[in-house]
């Protein structure tokens, strides 16, 4: 068995012996005769359990040693027995200020020492005990803390990752989730959230569009008006969105994120039309900064909005009651002096926005055929890619009236060839036009609307007049040859007029107003 080891420490050999004799058959003694021999011992690596020490010493008494002992680190919870003939309060005092843990007086009872060392022992002992066992837990929670952390970082890359599968399909979508995230995490810090909030608050804003992931092509990258039908598919992502979400995270308000964040207090947003108390307040910040980002950021189908007018139409939504004055006023304090679009997403390697620009491209052409349709003249409109130099433009359109007929005569498939080959006379001759009178790519082109061709023109009307004129030659060659009737038509547009509407006025169809889902 090992016995806990005693130092100790008195000139009066007498004294010395006496301890030792009591004490040595139940402990290991080690005695010295002044308090310098004491700390040359434990600087060699001596680490008693417990030290008696004489108070009256020369060159060094008990009350120095004993403070000497508690400033070092390694000895400062060694428990020191004062042993002496003083027996003043005040002396006793001092002792156990400088850290002490009990006094003795001489002459010493045996049975009083045994138990005043006996006791302290196992205080000491109790002691160490404790602080393994605190030590423990508290490694044991700094290794759980860790594990929450990294865990913490993998959900929130995990989040990162279904932003940009989003990106897959939608480069923009996903960097406004970016910064519609920064925008309410902001505002959130604003408000007073707590950290738990905040995150919740910023993960279901990486994700709050992912529904859009099921929208189609058509209607997801559609730069012009969104028609009845159009609106109704895009509505559905904050369902899809939510629906993916409900049920699958502790917290239930990232699925509320996604679902909710275009639903307006008074009623008016979709999908659910849920009103003020329904909405949760988290989603209160997110239906703010949602609008301003989709306002404010360049797309390529809209220019980009000022911060001023954008707030302004946001204040206008709280005094209609869609939102909260209180977050509007909250999102102007964070953007005075931070701009959202400093953020960009940054793609991982460049294929993204190759097929991105393949996708946008095939979108903006005809099914089967190698013309642009019209949507791209809205999309170019949209990014302020047209001149509008001149107050008006043009739109001519070769109307292929009983194209129906023909199919019926000749199938459709040679009625297909044949409106392809037309095109290509008319592309030849726009090209010509381009060429001889050095006009500007975009003031000039042709395209593709369903079996009609369009032609968008910029250029002065006599030479516009001069290529329909010879479009119709082409028009008449081809009555000749296939018995196919078309007529060319101009009209012409105040160049503020947007391309949406002109063309509204030509075919005489009805959309609904502009503006896809932020
Ligand atoms: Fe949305
Ligand atoms: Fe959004």
């Amino acid at each position: 068995m090992v016995h806990e080891t005693i130092l100790i420490v008195d000139d009066d050999e007498v004294v010395s012996r006496f301890l030792h004799g009591v004490l040595s058959p139940l402990y290991s003694i080690v005695s010295v005769y002044s308090a310098f021999e004491a700390l040359i011992l434990i600087d060699q690596g001596l680490k008693p359990d417990l030290i008696l020490s004489d108070l009256m010493m020369p060159e060094m008494d008990g009350y120095e040693f004993c403070s000497r002992l508690k400033q070092d680190e390694r000895t400062k919870d060694i428990p020191i027995i004062m042993v002496t003939a003083l027996s003043q309060p005040q002396q006793e005092e001092k002792g156990l200020i400088l850290g002490a843990a009990d006094y003795i007086s001489k002459p010493v009872r045996v049975e009083l020492l045994k138990a005043r060392v006996k006791t302290h022992l196992q205080l000491k002992a109790y002691r160490e005990h404790l602080q393994a066992l605190l030590e423990s837990k508290t490694h044991q929670l700094i290794d759980s803390q860790k594990e929450l952390c990294a865990k913490a970082i993998e959900v929130r890359h995990l989040f990162e990752t279904m932003g940009e599968l989003l990106a897959s399909r939608d480069h923009y979508t996903s960097e406004h989730a970016l910064r519609v995230a920064a925008i309410s995490v902001r505002m959130g810090r604003e408000v007073g959230l707590g950290s738990k909030d905040l995150e919740i608050l910023e993960l279901g804003c990486l994700v709050h569009d992912i529904g859009k992931v099921a929208i189609p092509d058509d209607v997801l990258l559609k730069p012009g008006r969104f028609d009845k039908e159009d609106r109704q598919i895009m509505e559905y992502h904050p369902l899809i969105g939510g629906q993916l979400f409900t049920d699958r995270f502790a917290d239930g308000r990232l699925a509320l994120i996604i679902r909710q964040h275009h639903e307006r207090l008074d009623g008016s947003g979709y999908p659910d039309g849920a009103t003020g108390d329904e909405i949760d307040d988290l989603v209160k910040i997110v239906m703010v900064a949602d609008v301003y980002e989709a306002l404010v950021a360049r797309r390529p189908y809209k220019q980009p909005m000022s911060r001023e007018k954008a707030l302004s139409i946001l204040r206008e939504d709280a005094d209609q009651g869609k939102c909260l004055d209180s977050m509007v006023r909250i999102l102007e304090k964070v953007t005075i002096d931070w701009d959202p679009l400093q953020i960009h997403l940054d793609l991982a390697s460049g294929y993204l926005s190759s097929l991105e620009l393949f996708r946008r491209k095939t979108y903006f052409r005809e099914p089967l055929s190698d013309f642009y349709n019209y949507r791209y003249l809205a999309a170019l409109e949209g990014a302020g890619g047209l001149c509008r130099e001149s107050q008006h433009y043009h739109i001519v359109k070769a109307d292929f009236n009983e194209l129906k007929e023909l199919n019926c005569r000749i199938g459709y498939a040679k009625a297909d060839t044949i409106l392809d080959q037309i095109g290509h006379f008319f592309h030849n001759l726009v090209e010509d036009t381009l060429l001889e009178y050095a006009i500007p790519i975009n003031a000039l082109m042709l395209l593709r609307r369903g079996s009609d061709y369009l032609i968008y023109s910029e250029i002065d009307p006599v030479i516009l007049e001069k290529l329909a004129g010879a479009c119709r030659e082409v028009l008449a060659e081809s009555s000749r040859q296939w018995e196919i009737k078309a007529t060319i038509s101009i009209a012409c547009f105040a160049k503020g007029k947007r391309v949406d509407d002109a063309l509204e006025e030509i075919y005489g169809y009805h959309n609904e107003p502009a503006g896809g889902a932020p």
